[in-house]
């Protein structure tokens, strides 16, 4: 039997801009995570139970197109297995689906990781994050990569699409809370709608993702000497530009709005946006008296997680 986790993530600077080439920063999030695990068993073929989505299948009957189905056999093509093994595969998850988390992307990463194990032919951290790319293509269209890459590597991403990963250094270690709508992120949805708006005018959206890609290295800046100040400030400015793309929501808005009243140093959506979770930077003491303001605002859950 072989088993293999894989942590959720949350962008915090930069998302959607990251799809056009300009760079984000996003971090894993260790408090929820997918387990995949792989056994042998005396059936034929592979048998997938994922109770948190009421999957129990066949991979044979699931459709070609399926995320699963690719990443399983994206695995079975690098490794040239033409006769699937008797196994089960069975996947396990506390990362709630659609929230922003990347739960996808960590379904892919940690079956990818255990069924390489159990063929005998554990996978580099590369081949992984190449093959869950593949199937976060069905999720979201067309990915940047950034959600199967920080959760492939584990590790804080200043990320470029197409170019090796960078990771950046915190000087100061700092708090996100983070807040969800309850409501699910349609990535897929406002990745495409974000791609409409640029084809009707590329020049004025070139333009605000440069300025996203602006924020983003100030606030990688920011991280590295510590300005926890500065740091809010720039949430606060790169969520008035995904606001005029058009991928917040009034739910997000008003999540955003309560955490800044109750004392954040400042809050953003994360992720695609238009439901899924909002990221707001807390300090420790006044973290509940936050928590408590998102919840009264119609927060789902909150997770507070430490940037080290
Ligand atoms: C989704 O987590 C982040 C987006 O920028 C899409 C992507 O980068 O693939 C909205």
């Amino acid at each position: 039997m072989t088993s293999s986790s894989a942590p959720g993530k949350i962008i915090l600077f930069g998302e959607h801009a990251v799809v056009y080439g300009y760079p984000a920063l996003a971090v894993p999030v260790t408090q929820v995570q997918v387990t995949a695990t792989v056994s042998k068993n005396s059936r034929r073929g592979m048998i997938i139970e994922a109770p948190n989505i009421n999957l129990t299948s066949e991979l044979a009957s699931l459709a070609p197109e399926h995320p699963l189905s690719v990443v399983v056999h994206g695995v079975y093509s690098a490794l040239k297995v033409t006769h699937t093994p008797a196994c089960t595969l069975y996947i396990q998850s506390t990362i709630p689906v659609a929230s922003g988390l990347g739960s996808g992307a960590a379904v892919s990463v940690a079956v990818i990781r255990a069924l390489s194990e159990f063929l005998g032919h554990p996978f580099t951290n590369e081949q992984v994050n190449k093959l869950a790319f593949e199937a976060e293509k069905i999720y979201h269209g067309t990915p940047s990569g950034i959600d199967n890459t920080v959760i492939t590597f584990s590790r804080p991403v200043y990320f470029v699409k197409k170019k090796p990963i960078k990771t950046f250094h915190v000087g100061e270690p700092f708090t996100i809370m983070i807040a969800s709508t309850g409501i699910p992120a349609p990535t897929k949805e406002s990745v495409e709608a974000v791609r409409m708006l640029w084809q009707e005018n590329k020049p004025h959206w070139e333009k605000v993702f440069t300025r996203v890609g602006e924020i983003v290295w100030n606030a990688r800046q920011a991280i590295e000497r510590g300005d926890i100040a500065e740091l809010g400030r720039l949430m606060d400015a790169n969520h008035a530009l995904l606001q005029s793309m058009k991928v917040s929501s009034v739910e997000l808005d008003h999540l955003v709005t309560a955490a800044r009243t109750a004392g954040a140093q400042g809050a953003k959506l994360s992720g695609g946006g238009r439901g899924g979770n909002m990221i707001a930077l807390v300090e420790k003491e006044n973290a509940s008296e936050i928590a408590r303001a998102l919840n009264k605002a119609g927060a789902k859950r909150t997770i507070v997680t430490e940037v080290t």
